[in-house]
């Protein structure tokens, strides 16, 4: 079979997949209050695109994907896309990131269809402080769908950007969280990624600083075993059910096995989080091009990843006024 394997030998076998660019949240650290400006419908993938490009990728190596928006749970038929999904042998584990508000109704359909990891975005407890960081008022739901998914099969981790000034001080409570309940905490290094083009965090919360900060409260951890190509590192408190990790997104000490590839909502390839996107999907798409031509563009793009996400990010300065937002991206 025919690989994805790039000229530093990485070989990318997990598709993220953002499945469109609107989102019901409005998170500080992604979009503006007034929200990004959104593509028009008709040039999102199909869904029946969606599952061709899935499967090529598939037929070359690809076991796992994750589906990400904007929430992907506002886009109509998701559970619909997910089933289609579902139907491919060779997708060995389908894993969705959501902020949870709108979810909890669909968790036993979700389990029936075999999703294996969730990861919800909660960046507090504090419903008041959920508010200020969401705009909007979906504490509750959130909270709902956590308990629920953390009594169902599929496995469960909180995502939790890490913001100066706004919520460090419940990282101490995020990691007590992981020890009486049946979840992974992750901590996310901010980047600047928030829709504005403003690009400057003005105090840095890294991966340095939140361990720092965790050994205040919790000065006594494991560290757990590295999987290769996770994106955080591990730890668990003594004794306790779940486990904690952070991941370097910003500081980027993980691109050496990075094996992801991610397809923005209107079929652009990214070969980082931090490139430009470096071919659309949806052209190629709209003039039938067979199954073996699209194995053919994939082999021949996805191996050009650039080193890592510094070079990625170098690369697109030459392309100035970039304004990105981690919706149009794809978590
Ligand atoms: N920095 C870090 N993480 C972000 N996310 C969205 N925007 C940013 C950002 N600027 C996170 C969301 C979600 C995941 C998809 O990406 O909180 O958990
Ligand atoms: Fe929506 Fe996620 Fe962006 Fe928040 S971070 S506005 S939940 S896409």
């Amino acid at each position: 079979m025919n690989k994805l394997i790039d000229k530093y030998g990485r070989q990318i076998t997990y598709l993220r997949l953002a499945v469109t660019d609107r989102c019901n949240l409005r998170c500080k650290y992604c979009m503006p209050a007034e929200g990004i400006k959104i593509v028009p419908r008709k040039e999102l993938l199909s869904y029946k695109e969606i599952y061709r490009i899935t499967r090529a990728l598939t037929e070359l190596g690809v076991n796992k994907i994750r589906l990400t928006g904007g929430e992907p749970f506002v886009r109509k038929d998701f559970m619909q896309l997910l089933e289609m999904l579902s139907y491919n042998d060779l997708l060995k584990k389908i894993n969705i990131t959501t902020n949870g508000a709108l979810v909890k109704h669909n968790i036993p359909k979700l389990e029936e269809l075999n999703i294996n990891t969730i990861n919800l975005s909660i960046d507090s407890l504090k419903p008041e402080r959920f508010f200020e960081i969401t705009r909007r008022n979906n504490f509750h739901d959130v909270f709902d769908t956590l308990n629920l998914l953390e009594k169902s099969k599929i496995n469960l981790k909180l995502n939790i950007v890490v913001q100066p000034g706004v919520n460090t001080d419940e990282i101490g409570d995020f990691v007590a969280l992981s020890q009486e309940r049946n979840l992974s905490v992750r901590f996310i290094e901010e980047m600047p990624f928030n829709g504005t083009g403003q690009r400057t965090i003005d105090e840095v919360w890294n991966y340095n600083r939140i361990l720092e900060e965790i050994r205040k409260s919790h000065p006594e951890f494991e560290i757990l075993d590295h999987e290769k190509s996770s994106t955080s590192k591990n730890f668990k408190l003594p004794d306790s059910t779940g486990n904690f990790g952070i991941i370097p997104a910003y500081t980027r000490t993980i691109c050496h096995d990075c094996n992801r590839v991610r397809i923005t909502a209107t079929g652009m390839i990214k070969n980082c989080l931090f490139d430009d996107g470096v071919f659309n999907l949806k052209e190629v798409l709209n003039k039938d091009i067979s199954n073996e031509d699209l194995k053919d563009l994939f082999l021949e793009i996805i191996p050009q990843k650039p080193k890592n996400g510094f070079v990625a990010e170098e690369n697109r300065r030459k392309n100035p006024n970039v304004s990105e937002s981690m919706s149009t991206i794809g978590g």
